[in-house]
Order: C-alpha cells, then structure tokens, then sequence
C-alpha cells in the first residue's frame, strides 16, 4: 500500500445561511471553483499541462440535496467552471454530513491502493440558503415502517438524544456557549487565517451591520461573479462589495442567559431543550485538501503536513443518529491498533449541543482538547463541506505553536439517517 499526505489545504470562510448570508450571491460551483483555483495556485499547478500530467482526480462532497446548483456532477462542473484543465476527472459523493471527509477518504483509499494516482484533490460545498435542508425530499411510503419518520428532521434526533440520555438544557447551554468563546478567541487571532481564502463578494447591507467580515484588512483572492448580485440590486436589496475573510456565524456576544431565554425550536413540550443557540448553524461554504503519493509530493515539491491513519463508519438507529461518534471512533481506534490516551485533540463535529455533550461523557474526552477553536455551533456545518473544514482546519492547528505537541488528531461526526464517521490523522514531521 502507497502512502498517503496532504499536503494543501483550503477553504472558503463560511457563511451564515439565510437572507443576511456573506454568500448569497455566490453559487455553490463557484465557492467550489475559489477552493479549486486556490489549492492549484498553492500547489503550483496553474498550468493546464501541468494538471492534466499530475492530478488523477477531484472527488468532492455535496449532500442531500444534490440537485440544481449542487446537482449535475458538481465536483465535474465546477472543476470546469474554475478554469481546470479537461484531462482532470471529477466526481461528487454523499454520505451526508460525513461527505466532506467521505471525498479524502475515497481519495486516499484509491491512490494507497494504486488506482487513484498520485494526486487528488478531495472536498465538499453546501450552500443551505439557495437550496434549503430538507428541499426536494421525497419519502417513499413505506420508510415509516422501517424508521421513525421524525428522525428525517435532524432538530428532532437532537431531542430524543437528550431525552433518552438525560441531557439537560442548562448542559446544552454550557456547551454551545463554551463553543462561541472558543471560536471567537481563535477568530479574535485569526487562527484559521492561512486555510481561509479571502473573496470580495457583494453582501447584503444589513450583514455587515453587525460583523465586519474583514477584520485583518486581507486583500481579496477572488472576486465573485456579480450574476445573483444584479438579480438581487433589479428587485431593489441593496446590497455592499466587502472583503469577507472570516466565518460569519461566531458570536463572541453569547452569553449563558441569552441562550437560557431562547425559545426551543424543533418540539415545545415541557421537556424540549433544543433552540437555535444550542443547535449547529446552517451555512454556505466549501472546502478541501490535497492529497498526494510520495511520488506525488517529489513531483509538487511540497512538504506533506498530515495523513490518515484510519478511518471507519458506523451505523445505528436514526432517531439517535447524535451519539454516533461514541461509536464510530471506538471503531476507528481498534482499527488502528490505537487507543484513547494517544490521541493529542478531538475535533467531533458539532451538529447539536445535545449529542455533543453526550459524546463527550460517553468517552470521557478531555474538555481542553475537544473542539480547541470551535465547531459547529460557533463556527457552522455547511453539511458536506463540513468534514474537509474540519481537515483544513486541523492543518491549521498543526502549524499553530499552541499545539506543537501534538501528533494524532481525532475527526468525527454523527450522520443524518443513523451513523456516524470517525478518523485519524497524524502529523508528518
Ligand atoms: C436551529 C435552526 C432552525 C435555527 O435557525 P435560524 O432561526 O435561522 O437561526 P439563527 O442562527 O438565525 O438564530 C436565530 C436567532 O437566535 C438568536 N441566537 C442564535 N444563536 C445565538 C447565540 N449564540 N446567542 C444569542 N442569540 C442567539 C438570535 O437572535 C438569532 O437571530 P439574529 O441572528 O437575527 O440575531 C437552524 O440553525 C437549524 O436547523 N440548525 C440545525 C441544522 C441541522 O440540522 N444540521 C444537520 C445536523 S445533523
């Protein structure tokens, strides 16, 4: 088996979905293309020959909505659309809020067993304000029988997670506001600064209102097209041209009693706990790596930051699909030969405090060293995007000297429809 690296990484900042999101006048295959172009230019491969010689393939990430601006081979199209060399090959997966890191696993699968080539690019978008959560869905009649249907609603799963597990609110609270400070104390130093492209985007006026998306003064890497934002200025919003360069959703303002007083959103019977400030966000972002064989680094020059040492999934009944990772990564450490205590940081994908806080105890993780700068309360889960973020972002904490000792670095998330995705990376020193 050949060896595996990454040895880029990048990612969009990541927008908060809805009418004041920092993208909404940019499409899904173009906040792909931006991390495609960056990675080549990072990578020293923005000559067409040169693409076609070295990159096998492109295995992105959308996920359950993989239809209009997603849909059509996103990984394909937007390789396309970024201006890529044709010889490249491009492919889209979905294994729901796993995809993004389900794209480097496949990538990394096939290139170690020879059949990928020695360089890959892997990722994932989600853009949840053009195409909604849930848009499209169409159940066949008889699922019911096999699952319960309330389980197709994620906000849901996080209750009955809570229910069955006695998660109370105030834990809940806890944990989502611990979330906002660590994310807004790394944002405060721009920690993700050097896997976060900077692009000059028309936003809507009333966003910037609140957050000034460009706090360091970066110059801009890419401009969006301005399709979507002549559409928006025809019907009269008024809309800003800004520099965004970081991550909208973070709110270094939360505070225990604002989340205390939020309403719950998914049930409201005397036992719901779950709201808006304990759930993770929705947004619109894309992300991703480059992996490359040792053949690969000699031919990019490039020095190989991280590998995967293993990777497993686990599935398990829907309505609970939160606790997956106190599954999945109990899997992927008995496949490694490996066990808890090697492991430096935990990087487990926020999807609802709830499940976070169960995972947490279940595993008996150490609270200062899970979701060191945040996850996704206070930084987002663009769903498929979501894992190759989390990768970008571990490349990050690997170069930070605040964790120079650190060698092993769990990444899991629980998955929509009952499973769960778990795996390791190690430093390449
Ligand atoms: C929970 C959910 C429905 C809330 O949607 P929303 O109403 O658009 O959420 P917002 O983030 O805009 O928050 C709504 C309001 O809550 C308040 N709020 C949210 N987080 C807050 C915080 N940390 N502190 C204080 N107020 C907060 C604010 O008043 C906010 O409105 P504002 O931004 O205009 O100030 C949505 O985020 C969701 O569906 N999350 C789960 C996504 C999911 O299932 N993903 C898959 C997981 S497997």
């Amino acid at each position: 088996m050949k060896e595996v690296f990454v040895v880029e990484a990048a990612r969009t900042p990541i927008a908060r979905a809805g009418k004041q999101s920092w993208f909404i006048n940019v499409r899904a295959e173009e906040l792909t293309a931006i991390v495609y172009k960056e990675l080549r230019k990072r990578c020293g491969l923005e000559d067409k020959k040169k693409q076609a010689e070295i990159i096998d393939d492109v295995v992105w990430a959308t996920c359950a909505n993989a239809f209009m601006e997603q849909g059509l081979n996103i990984g394909r199209l937007a390789w396309i659309l970024s201006d890529g060399a044709y010889e490249v090959a491009g492919c889209t997966v979905d294994r729901f809020c796993a995809s993004g890191l389900q794209s480097i696993q496949y990538a990394v699968s096939t290139m170690m067993c020879g059949w990928g080539g020695d360089v890959q690019f892997a990722g994932g978008v989600q853009h949840m304000t053009h195409i909604p959560m849930g848009a499209g869905a169409d159940i066949h009649p008889d699922l019911g029988k096999y699952m319960d249907l309330g389980a197709i609603n994620m906000g849901y799963t996080a209750e009955i997670v809570a229910r069955r597990f006695n998660i109370t609110r105030e834990e809940q609270d806890q944990f989502a506001y611990e979330s906002h400070m660590k994310a807004a104390k790394a944002q405060e130093k721009d920690k993700v600064g050097s896997v976060t492209i900077p692009v000059k985007v028309k936003v809507p006026a009333a966003s910037i209102a609140k957050r000034n998306p460009n706090p360091f003064n970066k110059e801009a890497a890419y401009v969006a097209s301005d399709h979507l934002a002549k559409a928006r200025a025809e019907k009269g919003e008024e809309d800003v041209e800004v520099v965004v360069a970081i991550d909208q959703g973070t709110r270094p303002d939360t505070t225990l009693e604002g989340l205390a007083a939020m309403p719950t959103v998914f049930m409201q019977d005397e036992k719901a706990t779950v709201t808006a400030g304990n759930s993770s966000q929705i947004n619109d972002a894309a992300a991703g790596v480059v992996l490359a064989t040792e053949e690969g680094v000699k031919k990019l020059g490039l020095k190989p930051k991280m590998k995967l040492v293993s990777y497993a999934v686990i599935g398990l009944e829907p309505e609970i699909m939160g606790i997956g990772p106190a599954l999945a990564i109990p899997k992927v450490l008995k496949r490694a030969g490996m066990t808890q205590d090697q492991i430096d940081l935990w990087e487990i994908n926020e999807a609802f405090a709830s499940q976070s806080v169960y995972v947490q105890k279940a595993l008996n993780l150490p609270k200062d060293r899970l979701n060191v700068w945040g996850s996704g309360i206070s930084i987002g889960h663009p769903l498929a995007c979501t894992g190759a973020r989390i990768a970008c972002d571990i490349t990050a904490m690997l170069a930070d000297p605040d964790f120079s000792d650190v060698e092993y670095v769990v990444e899991s998330m629980c998955i929509g429809h009952g499973h769960g995705a778990a795996a390791i990376w190690q430093r390449v020193k």
